[in-house]
C-alpha cells in the first residue's frame, strides 16, 4: 500500500479475569501506544481500540473459583485494567468490553452471515470430554495436560502457553479436568466448524508473499521473522475445521434454533470485539466505522502477545475473509514475551508486579509509571524474549532520564535564564553538522518506531539528548562567557540548545507523555497537538528557526530526580523493597526444598540396602491407579515386576527403554493386586517434576550401586 489514508490499530483484548503486569503493558500495549502517538502527531487519520475480553471459560473458572459471578469478575477486572491503563497513559481512542450489546449483535451477525453462504461451516457431533463430577463439558481451557510437543505438564486444552502450540484437547497427555481435577470422560456434542482448511491456499500466498486476490497487500519483508515463521509451520501442518462454539453457559447465544446451552467460542466473538469497538467509537465520534474496516486505503494493524499471533494472523482473516468485505491486517508485530529477574511472571508466587500494585507502590516516586514505560520499551522483547530487572530499572533511569536528558533540559533552562533572562536571544542559527544529525536522528526515530523498532527509537531519543549534551559541553558557553559577555557564540550555542529540547519536547510524547507535557510548560512552548511532528519535520528539512526570538521560558527545574540520591532516598527504598519482596519469596522456596533430613542411619544399616543398575523393557497403565504403571526392569540376572507411581508424568512408552536404578531387596509388597518386587528411583524438582536417578546408558546391568 503506498500512503494510507487511514490506520485502523488494534491491541489484544486482555481477559478480564486478573490484573495486567509489566509484560502484558509491553507486549501488546506501550508498543501500539507509542505507534499510535506518533502517528498522531504526524496527523494521520487513526483509530486505536482495545477492550476486555470477558468471555471464555478462564472467567468461568475464576468466578467459580472464587464463588462468585463471572458478571461480578468482569466488572471488578474490566475496571482495573482500564484504570491501570490510564495510569500508564496508553491512549486508547476507546477502551471497550465484549459484554456489550452492539459486540453480542455484532458477533452474531458475524456468524449468521457466514451460515448462510453455506461455505465455511459445518455442524458436526463430536466426543469432547465431560467433567462427571461437575456435569459439563469442558470447555478447551477447563482441561490440562502435558503438551505432547514440549511436556509441558500445565498444557491448557486449546494452547500450550510455553511452546505456543496450538493444541486440542485430545492432544493432551493424561488430560485432567481443572473442574475437579479427575480424569474427564468423552462424551458426544454438536458444535459449528469453522473450515479453516478453505482458506488454506489463500493465507498461505498472503502470508509468504503479501499477495491477496493476485493483487499486492502488504510487502512480507515489513513483518517479524518470528511472526512469519510461526505462521508458515502453522499452515505447512496443514488447515483443519476448527469448533467455533462451545458447551457453556456464559458467553455470546449461538444465535441459531437447536444450540440452547451453548455459544461461540471466546476466540471467535474476542477479534470480532475490534470492530465492535470502532462501530461504538464511531457512534460517539460522528465517524463512519467502515472507513476503518473496509476501505481499502485503510491500514489494519494488530498488536498483540505472541501467543496470539496463529489467531490474528490465520483464524481471524479466515473469518474475515468467510464473512467477506473487510480489510486484513498489513502487519502483526507480535512482540516475545517479557520474564521477570530471569523467571517468568507467576500471579500465584508472586513473581512479578501487576501494573494496578506499581502504581499503589511507586505513588512517593514521581514520574515512576512514566519511567517505567521508558524503560519496558528499553527492553522490549521485540524478537526475542526479555528480561525486566529492577537493577536495570535503576540504571536506565539514572543514567539515561536523569544523567542524559533531563540534566540537559535542565541546563539549556539554566544557562538561558543565567544569560539571556530567560529570553531566546537574537542569534545565527547553527545549521552546520549538528544541525544535520539533529535531523537525521529525528528522521531516524520516526522511522524506527514505523517499522515496531521501539528500542531502536528510544536509543535514537537518547542520542538526540546526547548530541544537545555533547554541543553544550563543546562550546561551553561558560568559558566564552569568561573573555567577553558579549560574544554572540552564546547565543548561537543556547538558540540551538533550545531548538534540540524543542525537538525532544515533541519526539517524547509518544515514549513519556507526561514528560513532554512538563517540558512544554517548562519551556513555555505549546502543548503537542495533532500534526506537531509534521510540522517539526517540515521545519526541519526547511531549516526554519523553531523558537521565535524573544520567547520566553519558564524557570528552570528538574525533570527527574536520581534513584541513587544520597540526600532523597524514597526513591531507593520503594526499589530496595521490591527487591527484597522477591529474595523473600527465593528464601521461602529454599526453605521449601531443604525439607528435614531423615533421622541418621548407620552405616551397616545403610549398606543392607541393594540397589542395582537396571533398564525398564516394559511398561503398562493399571488399571483402575491414575498414578500407576507396571514396570518389567531388566537386572542383568533377572527381570522383575515394579509397580511404581510414574503414571501422572510419564506414557508407558516414555519409560520404555528408560535406565534406572532399582532397591531390589525391599520386602514385596501388594499394589492394586499386583506384586512390586523392588522400587526404582526417582528425584522430584520443587514444582514437583520427576526425573529417573540412573547410570550411563551403556553400563552393564546389575550392577551394584554403592
Ligand atoms: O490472550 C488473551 O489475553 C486474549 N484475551 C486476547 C484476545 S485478542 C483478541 F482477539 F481480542
Ligand atoms: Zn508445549
Amino acid at each position: 500500500m503506498n500512503q494510507p489514508k487511514r490506520y485502523m490499530i488494534t491491541s489484544a483484548l486482555p481477559y478480564a479475569n486478573g490484573g495486567l503486569h509489566l509484560g502484558h503493558l509491553a507486549g501488546a500495549y506501550l508498543p501500539a501506544d507509542i505507534f499510535v502517538r506518533t502517528l498522531r502527531l504526524l496527523g494521520k487519520d487513526v483509530a486505536w481500540v482495545c477492550g476486555s475480553d470477558e468471555h471464555g471459560a478462564a472467567i468461568t473458572i475464576r468466578a467459580k473459583k472464587e464463588g462468585i459471578s463471572p458478571k461480578e469478575i468482569i466488572d471488578k477486572y474490566h475496571n482495573e485494567i482500564k484504570d491501570s491503563f490510564e495510569a500508564f497513559g496508553i491512549s486508547f481512542d476507546l477502551y471497550h468490553r465484549t459484554s456489550a450489546d452492539i459486540h453480542h449483535a455484532n458477533s452474531q451477525e458475524f456468524f449468521k452471515t457466514i451460515l448462510e453462504k453455506g461455505e465455511d461451516l459445518e455442524v458436526k457431533e463430536t466426543e469432547q470430554y465431560y467433567d462427571e463430577k461437575f456435569n459439563q463439558f469442558l470447555a478447551d481451557r477447563y482441561i490440562q495436560g502435558t503438551c505432547p510437543k514440549c511436556e509441558n505438564e500445565e498444557a491448557y486444552g486449546d494452547q500450550c502457553e510455553k511452546c505456543g502450540s496450538d493444541l486440542s484437547p485430545t492432544d493432551l497427555i493424561n488430560p485432567k479436568s481443572t473442574l475437579s481435577g479427575e480424569n474427564p470422560i468423552l462424551k458426544k456434542t454438536k458444535h459449528w466448524f469453522l473450515k479453516l482448511q478453505n482458506h488454506e491456499e489463500w493465507l498461505k500466498e498472503w502470508i509468504s508473499k503479501g499477495t491477496l486476490d493476485g493483487k499486492e497487500h502488504h510487502d512480507p519483508k515489513t513483518w517479524k521473522n518470528h511472526v512469519l515463521g510461526q505462521c508458515m509451520s502453522w499452515l505447512e501442518g496443514g488447515l483443519h475445521a476448527r469448533s467455533i462454539t462451545r458447551d457453556l453457559d456464559w458467553g455470546i447465544k449461538v444465535p441459531v434454533e437447536d444450540a440452547d446451552g451453548k455459544v461461540l467460542y471466546v476466540w471467535f466473538d474476542a477479534p470480532i470485539g475490534y470492530i465492535s469497538a470502532t462501530q461504538q467509537w464511531a457512534k460517539d465520534n460522528g465517524k463512519n466505522w467502515e472507513d476503518y474496516w473496509k476501505s481499502p486505503d485503510t491500514e489494519l494493524i494488530h498488536f498483540i502477545g505472541k501467543d496470539n499471533i496463529v489467531f490474528h494472523c490465520i483464524i481471524f482473516p479466515a473469518i474475515l475473509k468467510a464473512h467477506g468485505g473487510y480489510n486484513l491486517p498489513t502487519n502483526v508485530p507480535a512482540n516475545q514475551f517479557l520474564n521477570f529477574e530471569d523467571r517468568k511472571f507467576s500471579t500465584s508466587k508472586g513473581w512479578g508486579i501487576n501494573l494496578a500494585d506499581f502504581v499503589s507502590e511507586f505513588q512517593n516516586f514521581e514520574g515512576a509509571n512514566e519511567a517505567l514505560r521508558f524503560v519496558l520499551t528499553r527492553i522490549m522483547p521485540e524478537n526475542k524474549d526479555a528480561n525486566f530487572k529492577w537493577a536495570d530499572f535503576v540504571d536506565v533511569y539514572d543514567n539515561e532520564l536523569v544523567n542524559n536528558l533531563g540534566n540537559f533540559v535542565n541546563r539549556v533552562m539554566v544557562l538561558s535564564h543565567k544569560y539571556f533572562e530567560g529570553k531566546t536571544p537574537s542569534a545565527t542559527l547553527v545549521r552546520d553538522e549538528n544541525f544535520d544529525n539533529l535531523v537525521a536522528l529525528t528522521q531516524k526515530c520516526i522511522e524506527a518506531i514505523q517499522s515496531f523498532q521501539f528500542k531502536v527509537a528510544t536509543k535514537t531519543l537518547m542520542e538526540i539528548s546526547s548530541l544537545g549534551n555533547v554541543f553544550l559541553q563543546e562550546s561551553a558557553p561558560w568559558k566564552i562567557f569568561k573573555e567577553n559577555p558579549e560574544d554572540p557564540q552564546i547565543a548561537n550555542c543556547l538558540v540551538f540548545c533550545a531548538e534540540v529540547v524543542k525537538v525532544i519536547s515533541i519526539l517524547i510524547e509518544p515514549f513519556l507523555p507526561q514528560t513532554a507535557i512538563k517540558i512544554q510548560q517548562l519551556m513555555n512552548f505549546s502543548t503537542s497537538q495533532n500534526g506537531d511532528l509534521q510540522t517539526l519535520l517540515n521545519n526541519l528539512e526547511a531549516k526554519n528557526a523553531l523558537i521565535e526570538e524573544g520567547h520566553t521560558i519558564n524557570e528552570a527545574a528538574l525533570l527527574f530526580a536520581k534513584i541513587n540520591d544520597r540526600k532523597d532516598t524514597t526513591r531507593k527504598e520503594i526499589i530496595d523493597r521490591q527487591v527484597q519482596k522477591l529474595e523473600a519469596i527465593l528464601e521461602e522456596e529454599a526453605a521449601q526444598k531443604a525439607a528435614p533430613v531423615k533421622d541418621t542411619v548407620s552405616f551397616e544399616d545403610f549398606s543392607k540396602t541393594d540397589i542395582r543398575t537396571g533398564k525398564i523393557i516394559a511398561a503398562e497403565k493399571v488399571k483402575k491407579a491414575n498414578k500407576l504403571l507396571k514396570l518389567t526392569v531388566d537386572l542383568g540376572f533377572e527381570t522383575r515386576t515394579i509397580v511404581s507411581g510414574l503414571a501422572e508424568q510419564f506414557t508407558p512408552e516414555e519409560v520404555v527403554g528408560q535406565t534406572v536404578l532399582v532397591v531390589v531387596n525391599l520386602a514385596p509388597r501388594k499394589l492394586r493386586g499386583i506384586e512390586s518386587q523392588g522400587m526404582v528411583l526417582m528425584a522430584t524438582n520443587g514444582a514437583g517434576k520427576m526425573s529417573f536417578v540412573s547410570a550411563d546408558n551403556d553400563f552393564e546391568l546389575g550392577q551394584v550401586v554403592f
